[in-house]
């Protein structure tokens, strides 16, 4: 069975290591028949949360008006959610936690989706993305019938392409044919 699937790229350097992995992934995942789509989150405008409070009643919805309503459409029509970030101060980026945090007026919807997690760091140890991955796992609970499935993990990558022949170009595209 085909699926949706959705690919947020937080990274502000387009074609930089984790946005590679992106496109590794949905190469994967469109080898076999899959109908994936990415999202490069800089390009588009995502205010932050302020916290009014107007959507947690359920009742009204987010009075803010930029792209987020649109990313909030297709993120809960999605199979598939990969996210994708690079560690910045042993965390995740600004630009995901962003999206995160708009997810608010709506995240009950986001509902039974399969997520990845895709982490680039200079830092050549697994565990220098401990935090990052623990931010996403903090989202991923807070949403009903998620399941992750795949974690890759893009270490050892400071400089833009660094990542270009290492073992996770090959695990993202192994994992998206997977799927
Ligand atoms: C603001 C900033 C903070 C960073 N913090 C870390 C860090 O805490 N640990 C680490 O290993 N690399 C850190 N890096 C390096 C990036 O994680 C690394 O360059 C990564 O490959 C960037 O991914 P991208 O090309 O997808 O943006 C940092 C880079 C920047 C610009």
């Amino acid at each position: 069975m085909s699926k949706k699937v959705l690919v947020l790229s937080a990274s502000p350097r387009r074609g930089g290591n984790s946005d590679l992995l992106c496109d590794q992934f949905i190469l994967g995942a469109q080898q076999v028949g899959h109908h994936a789509e990415k999202i490069f989150l800089t390009e588009k405008t995502i205010n932050y949360c302020t916290g009014c409070g107007t959507c947690l009643n359920g009742e009204k919805s987010c009075p803010q008006k930029d792209d987020m309503a649109e990313v909030l459409e297709k993120m809960i029509a999605a199979d598939v959610i990969v996210m994708a970030t690079p560690v910045y101060f042993y965390t995740m980026c600004a630009q995901m936690k962003t999206l995160i945090d708009r997810t608010c007026s709506r995240y009950t919807e986001i509902r039974d989706k399969e997520f990845y997690f895709i982490m680039t760091a200079a830092d050549g140890s697994k565990r220098a993305m401990e935090r990052t991955l623990e931010g996403f796992r903090a989202f991923t609970s807070c949403l009903s019938g998620a399941k992750e499935k795949g974690i890759i993990y893009g270490t050892g990558a400071w400089n833009m392409g660094e990542i270009k022949g290492k073992s996770a170009m090959k695990e993202a595209y192994e994992f998206g044919k997977a799927i």
